[in-house]
């Protein structure tokens, strides 16, 4: 560590070269990493990465304000409850709704849904059903089980899966950055607000739409009863009908081969 040192700081010291480089000369070194909590955190920064990310024509130093000087002061330190704040000048509105959101609560940040801090892509240059999938890929990562399968299993899901663009993903319902839960009166699924929410699509929503329930499964208690007695009633009802036709047929064959010997 020393000797990296030792070997930036002349290169600091030279006006040439742009002010990324500089911060290169050591956070470009691959072995360059400090212990810290009994852990080894890596400080490497892959520049081949961050030069194809949508960040690329910005300096290192607009979201790490005060590191321009070395050593460093404790506030260039990076965590988790830090990343919203170096986003925030330039992308306002997104983080202050963010700071709303559940997901502030220290439960899921910035680079935790846009892939990383340093290799941000351009998202909404994709095709929109391409951008549908990215969403229901990043929710995902955390909400499995019920709410994602209940999600896959809908004409919604199903519809992104096949590269819809009219169909709602997550963000379509929950928003990308206020997610808050149905008990919260500001949520877009809040009971009163859930017609609203689904009326952006189906233009003639019955207030009915709050009643149901969104995120069920097929199962033998829960919201999905009536659902899980249907499917099961006319699986067994297809399943009879077709072992009768087959009987049927093999008797009929029989009588047949038999008639004709
Ligand atoms: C002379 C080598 C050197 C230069 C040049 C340098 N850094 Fe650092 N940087 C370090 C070292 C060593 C640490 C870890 C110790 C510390 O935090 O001071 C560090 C820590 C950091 C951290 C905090 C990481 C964390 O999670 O604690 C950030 C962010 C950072 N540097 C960004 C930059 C930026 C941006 C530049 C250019 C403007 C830069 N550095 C220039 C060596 C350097
Ligand atoms: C768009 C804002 C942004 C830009 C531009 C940016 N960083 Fe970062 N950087 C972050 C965030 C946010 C984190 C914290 C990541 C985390 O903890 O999830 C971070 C973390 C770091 C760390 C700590 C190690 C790590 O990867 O967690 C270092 C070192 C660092 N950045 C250096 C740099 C250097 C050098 C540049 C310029 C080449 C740069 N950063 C450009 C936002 C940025
Ligand atoms: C210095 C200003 C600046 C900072 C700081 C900054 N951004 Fe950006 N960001 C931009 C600009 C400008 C664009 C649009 C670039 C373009 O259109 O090519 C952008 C684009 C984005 C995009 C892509 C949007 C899209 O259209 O798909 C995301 C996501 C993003 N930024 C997230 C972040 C996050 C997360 C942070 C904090 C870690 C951050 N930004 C910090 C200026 C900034
Ligand atoms: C829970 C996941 C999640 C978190 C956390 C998150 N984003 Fe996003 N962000 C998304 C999604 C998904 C989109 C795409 C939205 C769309 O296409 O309608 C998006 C879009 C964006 C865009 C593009 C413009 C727009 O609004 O569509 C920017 C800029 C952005 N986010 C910045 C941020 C910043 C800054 C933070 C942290 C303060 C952040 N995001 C936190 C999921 C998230
Ligand atoms: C058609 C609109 C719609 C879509 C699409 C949708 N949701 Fe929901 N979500 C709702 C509604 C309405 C509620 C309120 C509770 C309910 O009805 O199940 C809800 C509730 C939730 C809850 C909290 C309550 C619970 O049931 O655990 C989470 C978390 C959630 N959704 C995440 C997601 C994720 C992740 C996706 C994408 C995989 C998604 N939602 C897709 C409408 C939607
Ligand atoms: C890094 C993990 C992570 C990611 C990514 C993530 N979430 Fe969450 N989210 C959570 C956790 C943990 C909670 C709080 C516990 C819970 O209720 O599930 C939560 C809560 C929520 C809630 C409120 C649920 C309630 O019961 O009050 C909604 C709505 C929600 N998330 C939607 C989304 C959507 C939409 C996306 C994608 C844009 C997303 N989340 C991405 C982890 C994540
Ligand atoms: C982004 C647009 C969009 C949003 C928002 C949306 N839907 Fe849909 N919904 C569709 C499309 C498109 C279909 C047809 C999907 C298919 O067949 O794959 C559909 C199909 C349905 C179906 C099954 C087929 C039918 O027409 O009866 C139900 C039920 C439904 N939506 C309820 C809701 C509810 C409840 C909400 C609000 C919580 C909602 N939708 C929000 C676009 C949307």
């Amino acid at each position: 560590m020393i000797a990296i040192l030792a070997f930036c700081f002349i290169p600091l010291a030279d006006a040439s070269g742009s002010q990324n480089d500089k911060c290169l000369q050591c956070h470009g070194n691959p072995e360059l990493s400090i212990e810290r909590d009994g852990k080894t955190k890596s400080l490497f920064v892959d520049l081949e990465a961050f030069e194809h990310s949508v960040h690329s024509f910005s300096s290192c130093v607009s979201c790490h304000p005060g590191s321009d000087t070395f050593p460093h002061g404790e506030t260039v330190r990076m965590d988790r409850s830090k990343v919203a704040d170096s986003c925030i000048t330039c992308h306002p509105a997104q983080t202050e709704e963010y700071k709303m959101s559940l997901h502030s609560k220290g439960i899921a940040t910035c680079t935790d849904c846009h892939g990383g801090a340093h290799t941000i892509q351009k998202e909404s240059q994709l095709p929109i059903s391409q951008q549908l999938q990215n969403h229901v890929e990043t929710c995902g990562q955390c909400h499995q089980g019920r709410v994602l399968q209940s999600y896959q299993e809908s004409f919604h899901g199903i519809g992104v899966y096949l590269g819809g663009t009219q169909v709602p993903s997550c963000v379509s319902c929950h928003g990308a950055h206020a997610a808050l839960g149905p008990d919260d009166p500001a949520s877009p699924v809040a009971v009163a607000n859930i017609p609203q929410t689904c009326s952006a699509c189906h233009e003639d929503s019955p207030a009915n739409m709050a009643a149901g329930t969104e995120h069920f499964l097929l199962e033998r208690e829960g919201p999905g009863k009536p659902m899980f007695y249907t499917y099961k009633f006319f699986t067994w009802l297809t399943i009879i009908t077709i072992t009768l036709l087959i009987i049927h047929i093999e008797l009929e064959l029989f009588r047949r081969f038999r008639d004709a010997k």
